[in-house]
Parts: C-alpha cells; sequence; structure tokens
C-alpha cells in the first residue's frame, strides 16, 4: 500500500477549454496523466489529487472529469482547489454522499492511510500584484490586496484546523497535510500554515497550484524546520503521481 500524490489536472473534458497554450508539457496531458498514473498506482494504492480538477464551472460540467479521475487506479482523495468552482466548501458532504465510494472529498474532514490522518484544506496564498525594480526586486505591493488575502488565509486556517482536530478526536497523532495552494507566499520565509503543520508535528506537507518553470520555486521544497514539503503540481512533475514517502 502506497501514497501518491499529484495536482492540478485542469480536466476539461466537458468545459471548452484547452491547456496546449501553456506549453509543450500540457500537450495532451489527460493521456499523459492516465498512463503514469497507471503506471506506478495500484488499486490498494491511495492516491491523493491536490486541486484543480477540472475547468468546468458547475458540477454538471465536471462528470467527465470527474469519471476520468475516478477510472484512475487506487483510492482517489480529492481537494479544493482555486478553480475547481463545482465544489461548495459548505456543501462537501453532498459531494461525499453522491461519490461515496468511487470519490472522496477533503474539506472539513479527514481520510486515513496506514495510522496517519490525511488531513487539509484549499489554504491560500497572496499572489501579489507586486512591485518590482529594474532587476526584478519586490519593492512594493498591493497592500490592499494583502489584506484580503490575509482574510482568505484565516479562513483556510479554520478549516485545516477542523481537519486536524477531527483526526485528533478520532486518535490520530500522525499527520500528512495536504494544501492545494503553496504554504508561504514569496515574501514570506514561514507562514501560518507552515506554523500548524509544525504545531501538529506532520510527517509530510504536500501542494501544489504553481505552474509554470518561473512558478515552481515560490515556496518551499524540501525540507522546513524538520518536515518534508513537497510540490506536486502536473506539470512540475510531467504528470507522474509522486510517492509521499513517510517514516
Ligand atoms: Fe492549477
Ligand atoms: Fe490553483
Amino acid at each position: 500500500m502506497a501514497l501518491y500524490a499529484l495536482g492540478d489536472l485542469h480536466l476539461s473534458f466537458q468545459a471548452d477549454k484547452s491547456m496546449d497554450v501553456f506549453g509543450k508539457v500540457w500537450k495532451n496531458h489527460e493521456r499523459k496523466i492516465e498512463k503514469y498514473v497507471n503506471r506506478v498506482v495500484k488499486p490498494e494504492d491511495t492516491l491523493v489529487l491536490t486541486g484543480d480538477h477540472s475547468w468546468g464551472r458547475k458540477l454538471e460540467e465536471c462528470r467527465e472529469d470527474l469519471a476520468f479521475i475516478e477510472r484512475l487506479p487506487g483510492r482517489k482523495i480529492l481537494l479544493r482547489g482555486n478553480h475547481d468552482m463545482f465544489w461548495d466548501a459548505k456543501k462537501t458532504g453532498r459531494l461525499n454522499e453522491e461519490y461515496q465510494g468511487r470519490l472522496f472529498f477533503l474539506q472539513n474532514n479527514f481520510a486515513v492511510y496506514e495510522d496517519y490522518a490525511l488531513v487539509g484544506t484549499k489554504g491560500f496564498a497572496f499572489e501579489g500584484p507586486f512591485y518590482l525594480d529594474r532587476r526584478g526586486r519586490v519593492i512594493g505591493w498591493d497592500e490592499e490586496r494583502e489584506r484580503q488575502a490575509k482574510k482568505l488565509v484565516d479562513r483556510e486556517m479554520e478549516r485545516l484546523r477542523i481537519s486536524f482536530e477531527q483526526a485528533k478526536g478520532a486518535g490520530y497523532r500522525k499527520f500528512i497535510m495536504f494544501l492545494h495552494y503553496p504554504p508561504t507566499n514569496i515574501l514570506e520565509e514561514d507562514s501560518p500554515f507552515t506554523r500548524m503543520a509544525e504545531e501538529y508535528q506532520v510527517s509530510a506537507v504536500v501542494y501544489s497550484h504553481c505552474h509554470g518553470k518561473q512558478r515552481f520555486g515560490d515556496s518551499i521544497r524540501g525540507n522546513f524546520h524538520g518536515i518534508p514539503y513537497m510540490l506536486v503540481s502536473g506539470d512540475y512533475l510531467d504528470f507522474h503521481p509522486a510517492l509521499v514517502q513517510v517514516p
């Protein structure tokens, strides 16, 4: 039994949106997903998909994308991404009822992998606009947007804590933390999310959302304060699911 993660599938079997314009890595990316996931993930494994699943705006426009995910091997756990308009955070229960035994939607709840609780939420990171000098160094940013971003961070922190506390209440002491957004923005060394990861002594933090070579280094990759951080954006991994190794 292994644990894998992959983010940002950005499927559009129904929505009229091609990812090809974003570069070669996105060409026929759904075929790559199918091929690479089938190559490594076994039916007994768990695959966490860290958000931005579908371009559909309503659930009815996402059915084929979700069916594609359902056909992938293993137990599929889905996190909410910023593009997942079909998923109303307040109606996660309804999605879980409808897809029971087929897909699990992780939000204000948790899943179990061996003796680990898989916890997570969308998260949030301030993305600017930043003002740069001629050398490309950040010399300022939109402070009003930054204030709004702080509110979104607070709300996501509440949701993440609910996930942790439910798992803790059920007796779990080992955690793997999933976010859609990177845990820190480009200005931060740490954040409320990294501090929460440390508070609960998580075994790993897994996130995605960062697209394109210029963005892959936006946040933490590798060890930070003793916790491994993994970026699993689809294009970063060329759509190969990443093995989440835990002690
Ligand atoms: Fe994305
Ligand atoms: Fe995203």
